[in-house]
């Protein structure tokens, strides 16, 4: 059942990028394994070859029915960040949605996202419509947060991102976030 593409109107490529550690696969698996619809997920995966270097790049495929519409996600995650800061053209090539991810009880995690990554996505992002999420992850922790909500909501307008706190291990937020995005790719 997990060989089937399925019908959709829609198809978009999104991105999970961020500081390794913060928990961008695991909010990928939680999002893939949250709902009843697609038990049986569509996953996908392998590596692109870089010149001078290998990079991991996971991706999986969810169908999910958003605002009436089903649409197709394909959700690419990269692994082994921290070696391979500089991502290719390729891997942003094309993509209607990125998800920045930081993880609220680390503070450089957060400031890496206006120091690297957010200037990562200027460089590379050639899509001008491109749909940016900013999301503080791990709320669970919250006796170690280390990063306000109003912080995140602050670099969020700062960065003309949507914003999110979420926690891939309870699953607070994590559907809306993809939702959230595909609606406003929409
Ligand atoms: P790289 O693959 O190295 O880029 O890391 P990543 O961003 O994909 O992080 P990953 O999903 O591997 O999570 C890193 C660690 O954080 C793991 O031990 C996860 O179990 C943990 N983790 C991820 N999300 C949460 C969360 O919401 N709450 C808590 N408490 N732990 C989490």
């Amino acid at each position: 059942s997990g060989q089937s593409s399925g019908s959709y109107d829609l198809s978009f490529k999104i991105l999970l990028i961020g500081d390794s550690g913060v928990g961008k696969s695991s909010l990928l698996v939680s999002f893939i394994s949250a709902s009843a619809e697609d038990l049986a997920p569509t996953i996908g995966s392998f590596s692109l070859l870089h010149s001078s270097s290998f990079q991991s790049v996971d991706f999986k495929i969810k169908f999910l029915t958003v605002g009436g519409k089903r649409l197709k996600l394909t959700i690419w995650d990269t692994a082994g960040q921290e070696r391979f800061r500089t991502l290719t053209s390729s891997y942003y090539r094309g993509a209607q949605g990125i998800i920045l991810v930081y993880d609220v009880t680390r503070r450089e995690t957060f400031t890496n996202l206006s120091t690297v990554w957010a200037k990562e996505v200027e460089l590379y992002s050639t899509n001008q419509d491109c749909v940016k999420m900013l999301v503080g992850n791990k709320v669970d922790r919250d006796s170690e947060r280390a990063v306000s909500r109003e912080e995140g909501m602050e670099l969020a307008k700062e960065l003309g991102c949507m914003f999110l706190e979420c926690s891939a291990k309870t699953r607070k937020n994590v559907e809306q976030c993809f939702e959230g995005l595909s609606l406003k790719i929409m």
